[in-house]
């Protein structure tokens, strides 16, 4: 149901020897909402993006979703369950096509949840058009359906963070969360990008988390902005109240400096 809490996190710490990554960080994603998270590099967002999805196990704190606990459970679990993530520096078969790309981690998404090597067969070629209508129709979402045929190779910086979006959606996650979707796109392409993620959103009705140090990007898609600073929350609330909050702008300002 919208306004219900499909992600949260409370009082997640994690510390790397000695070094406080999370101190006490809670954050929460309502059912088809899109949360930014931001603040300056070191912050924490990373760390919480992989507590949440099971590549690091914290110190302290739960994850909750759907309110099932899911703190420390492993990320091929917490994906089977619904949340999925894109990585800070993509992770692309290079030496394939955008489509191949698309259908094997469709293909592996479901080798996972069958148990019968025979099962398997009979029905990933039952559902092979669909799957290529639905691959086909991701790619025409990120606005590459023109690139389908040709190898991740040839892709911008850009282009593949926009197809590894493609990549989870295409397993249909119910939470996305999004690490830097935005880093390494041009400037002329962050429009488009802005109006895909909100395009999805509409779409699907799934829920983001995302990263982003694109403000302009990060204030247009989110409904709702979450600051770390130094591993702690420092403030949260609408792009807008973010936007003038004296407490984010010196963090910011600060930063230039
Ligand atoms: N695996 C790790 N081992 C040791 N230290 C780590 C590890 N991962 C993160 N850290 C440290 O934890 C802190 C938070 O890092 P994190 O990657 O979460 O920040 P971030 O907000 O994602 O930064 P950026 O915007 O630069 O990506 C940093 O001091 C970082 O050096
Ligand atoms: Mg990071």
């Amino acid at each position: 149901m919208p306004g219900d809490r499909i992600l949260e996190v409370r009082g997640l710490s994690k510390s790397f020897r000695g070094v406080r990554a999370l101190q006490d960080v809670s954050l929460s994603v309502e059912e088809g909402q899109i949360v930014g998270l931001i603040g300056p590099n070191g912050s924490g967002k990373s760390t919480a993006l992989n507590c949440i999805s099971g590549f690091i196990k914290p110190d302290d704190g739960a994850v909750t979703f759907r309110g099932q606990d899911i703190t420390g459970s492993r990320p091929s679990r917490i994906a089977n369950l619904g949340i999925m993530r894109t990585f800070q520096v993509t992770k692309l078969a290079r030496r394939m096509t955008l489509l191949e790309n698309l259908l094997l981690g469709a293909q592996s998404a479901q080798d996972e949840s069958l148990t019968s090597s025979f099962l398997r067969g009979g029905r990933y070629r039952a559902r092979q058009p669909a799957l290529l209508e639905r691959a086909r129709s991701l790619l025409d979402s990120v606005k590459l359906s023109h690139l389908e045929n040709d190898y991740v190779a040839v892709l911008s910086g850009g282009q593949q963070r926009l197809l590894s979006i493609a990549l989870v959606l295409i397993r249909d996650p119910d939470v996305v969360l999004l690490d830097e979707p935005a880093a390494g796109v041009h400037p002329t392409l962050v429009e488009q990008f802005i109006e895909t993620i909100a395009d999805i959103r509409r779409e699907s009705g799934k829920s983001f988390l995302i990263i982003e140090h694109n403000m302009h990007f990060i204030s247009s898609v989110s409904d709702e902005i979450v600051v770390l600073d130094a591993g702690m929350n420092l403030a949260s609330g609408s792009p807008e109240m973010i936007h003038n909050d004296p407490k984010v702008l010196e963090v910011y300002l600060g930063k230039q400096q």
